[in-house]
């Protein structure tokens, strides 16, 4: 596809997400985690300005030199910004004006594409690119923790959060012991953190076909999983005990019944779904009551060839660390990934949020353990 239509369907995709709300939607911070939509909107507009216009567009100009401060994430090189517990109390600029941003921007860009690309130019772009499919998945994800905690369980739209009505019988598959290749191979993008490739030794292992049901957890709560320290890291059992988790993010007992927040607003509990909204320590602490643990981020990616993913992000036991060879960018770029590597767990896969051509076999996604608002799951491993 010529850059200009890949360009234009992507943030054509990202503003689709945003149909269904009302404005006052665009603005709320429910949690520090989860950004305004409307800020969603504008920050992936100022890293197309940011760090292609400005460098590559001869004589562009700024559509307002305020919003750096504004939609800055993290990049310390590129200056200050609104600190992000903030994002939330910007009622400027308002939704309006930021689509009138997006629009300016995207004149400008498509007027530099139709022009020969240079391959930095190009790297960047694709940069640009899987951003902004990043924060498409970060969008619906807020946009669900947004209307899920409104007390009004409002429905975003008819959508699934499914890839399948009932998943197939669980197999457990067998992996040989030996040398194996991980990390990113191949001519099209990838993160920096998905390189270098290289090898790993891999102990045997048998890893489950499905990831676990709301079923397979619900026995986890009924046999008082919430309640025994015993299968707990000691940091998660202080979670558990500091914000009261009885459940999955977004479950609720109404009635002896267990019904949870879905874009298709207040449902009762599929059982035969794949668990979702978990954080590491509930994963870790459900398959320590299994008598299982979870995969590492190696043995992941070997065994996802053999079962079907891209449902759930899958907690791994793996601490998001530099591959061997790991080098960043010089500049901003560099902060991109690199900057995060402590304290953090990889997790495999993808989720029904993530948009179409934004998935593959190498992709590290990381975040803090107690963090349960993206679409998390869990795979067993014995
Ligand atoms: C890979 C999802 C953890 O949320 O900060 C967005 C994605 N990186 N903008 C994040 C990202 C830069 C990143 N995660
Ligand atoms: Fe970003």
């Amino acid at each position: 596809m010529a850059f200009t239509e890949e360009y234009l369907q992507i943030r054509k995709y990202t503003e689709k997400i945003c149909e269904p709300l009302q404005t006052e939607d665009y603005v709320v911070q429910p949690v520090a985690d989860v950004s305004p939509p409307k800020w969603h909107l504008g920050h992936t507009t100022w890293f197309f300005e940011t760090f292609i216009l400005m460098p590559f567009s001869l004589n562009y100009q700024v559509y307002n030199t305020e919003y750096n401060y504004v939609f800055n994430s993290y990049y310390e090189t590129v200056g200050n910004r609104v600190i992000r517990t903030d994002r939330g109390n910007l009622s400027r600029p308002g939704v309006h004006d930021i689509y009138q941003y997006r629009a300016y921007v995207d004149e400008a860009m498509v007027k530099l594409l139709a022009a020969p690309l240079n391959s930095v130019l190009e790297e960047l772009l694709r940069l640009g690119f899987n951003h902004e499919q990043q924060h498409q998945e970060l969008l619906l994800t807020d946009i669900k923790y947004i209307l899920g905690n409104n007390p009004l369980f409002p429905v975003y739209a008819d959508k699934t959060e499914v890839l399948n009505e009932a998943l197939p019988q669980a197999d457990f598959i067998s992996i040989a012991a030996g040398i194996y290749e991980v990390g990113y191979t191949g001519d099209s993008f990838c993160f920096d953190n998905e390189l270098s490739r290289h090898q790993v030794y891999l102990q045997p292992f048998e890893i489950c076909s499905q990831l676990v049901s709301n079923g397979g957890f619900m026995e986890f709560i009924e046999a008082g999983g919430y309640s025994n320290f015993n299968y707990w890291h000691a940091e998660g059992w202080d979670w558990v005990k500091n914000n009261h988790i009885t459940s999955p993010m977004y479950w609720h007992r109404i009635e002896g019944k267990w019904f949870n927040y879905t874009l298709k607003g207040l449902q009762p509990v599929n059982v035969d779904d794949p668990v979702s909204h978990i954080s590491y320590y509930e994963a870790y602490a459900f398959a320590s009551w299994k008598g299982m643990r979870l995969p590492t981020e190696f043995e992941w990616e070997i065994a996802a060839k053999s079962f079907n993913w891209g449902e759930r992000w899958e907690w791994t036991e793996s601490a998001y660390l530099p591959y061997p060879g790991f080098s960043k960018a010089p500049g901003a770029i560099g902060e991109y990934n690199g900057k995060f590597m402590v304290n953090q767990k990889v997790l495999r896969g993808a989720s029904i949020a993530t948009p179409p051509n934004h998935s593959r076999i190498t992709y590290r996604n990381f975040f803090h353990p107690h963090l349960r608002w993206q679409y998390t799951g869990i795979r067993l491993v014995k």
